[in-house]
């Protein structure tokens, strides 16, 4: 099968496996795993950012970083494509106990303006907004990358205001190399990130919640709580370190694979429009009439895997596991059917 389904399906690499098995390993609880904290370390360092903790998922690091910087009764604003929003079961409701003020800009980024409008009034009416969370590259929006200047301008109108910034970057790397832009630029902005090393980075296993060091004491306390404290965790920490030395610039080739997806899709007979790639995620739209299961059954027949991206939609991610070969096969594929 060519899986497209996601960039969480890759399988660590031999070298991945081998720096695996050879790490150090402790009790990550007891704080005393060398190798989680090596990782801490270094991705913290990155950034810029004073501290780190390993978790589990995204999702984990996501709702950390909003129970941190919230308490029940209160207002997360991000966008209506967002991950937290969409894809965390309510858990911004259900762990931290507060309401969302969505924004609908474009292919889900928006502005400081929008931001400016959504924070409520000091009136006991309202919620009191906390939070604003942004998502780079956005998942929903196909995979886009945000312009830093924007950004810039929101977290200074979130911090006047009061609120803190979060950044879902589970493929944060992605727009990075995309973009040119450096960590540190992100470290500068906002009061947490979280980055994700089981997408495009080829991990097994993990993410990284940054923050301060008094945010990052909160976190290890609220992932305790949400179960999320691992114990010999150095061995998946130590498939983190490689992967952040090894498979970041590689990812410039997952988003050539994705542009020539994109320009073959074109040539479909299935396909009105594609929307432009900009890192490792294809969404696709349907001719009129078109469903998007039928044309997963076709292309499924034919031993090429991709998801349901709602009505009339589908979506292709490329990945560490997608071979030149993989993409000249797909490509005759979508000239075929
Ligand atoms: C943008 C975004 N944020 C967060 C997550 C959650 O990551 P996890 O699957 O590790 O919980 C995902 C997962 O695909 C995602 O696409």
């Amino acid at each position: 099968m060519i899986d497209f389904r996601s960039d969480t399906v890759t399988k660590a690499t031999p070298e991945m496996l081998q720096a695996m098995t050879s790490a150090a390993v402790g009790d990550d609880v007891f704080e005393d795993d060398p190798t989680v904290n090596a990782l801490e370390e270094k991705a913290a360092k990155l950034f810029g950012m004073e501290a780190a903790l390993f978790c589990p998922s995204g999702t984990m690091t996501n709702q950390i970083a909003i129970k941190v910087h919230t308490q029940p009764g209160q207002e997360v604003i991000c966008h209506e494509l967002s991950h937290i929003y969409n894809y965390e079961g309510g858990g911004i409701a259900f762990n931290s106990g507060c309401s969302v003020r969505l924004l609908r800009g474009d292919q889900g980024r928006f502005t400081s303006e929008m931001v400016e409008e959504a924070i409520n009034p000091d009136d006991p009416h309202f919620p009191i907004s906390s939070l604003v969370s942004i998502e780079n590259t956005c998942n929903k929006g196909g995979g886009v990358t945000w312009d830093l200047s924007e950004i810039a301008s929101i977290s200074a109108t979130a911090r006047d205001a009061g609120l803190k910034m979060h950044l879902d970057g589970a493929r944060l790397f992605n727009a990075l190399v995309a973009t040119g832009h450096s960590p540190k630029d992100y470290g500068l902005n906002f009061d947490t990130i979280s980055i994700c090393l089981s997408k495009g980075l080829g991990c097994p296993i993990g993410s990284l919640l940054l923050g301060d060091k008094t945010m990052m004491k909160q976190a290890r306390r609220v992932r305790k709580v949400f179960g999320g404290g691992m114990r010999q965790a150095g061995y998946v920490a130590a498939a983190g370190i490689f992967a952040l030395e090894i498979h970041i610039e590689r990812l410039a080739e997952d988003h050539s694979k994705a542009k020539m997806l994109a320009d073959g899709l074109v040539d479909c007979s299935w396909i009105e429009r594609v929307l432009e790639p900009e890192t490792n995620i294809v969404v696709a739209e349907l001719k009129e009439g078109k469903h998007q299961n039928d044309f997963l059954e076709v292309l499924s027949r034919k031993n090429i895997l991709a998801v349901n991206f709602g009505k009339g939609k589908v979506r292709f991610v490329t990945h560490l596991d997608i071979s030149s070969n993989q993409i000249d096969e797909t490509l005759n594929v979508f000239r075929s059917i």
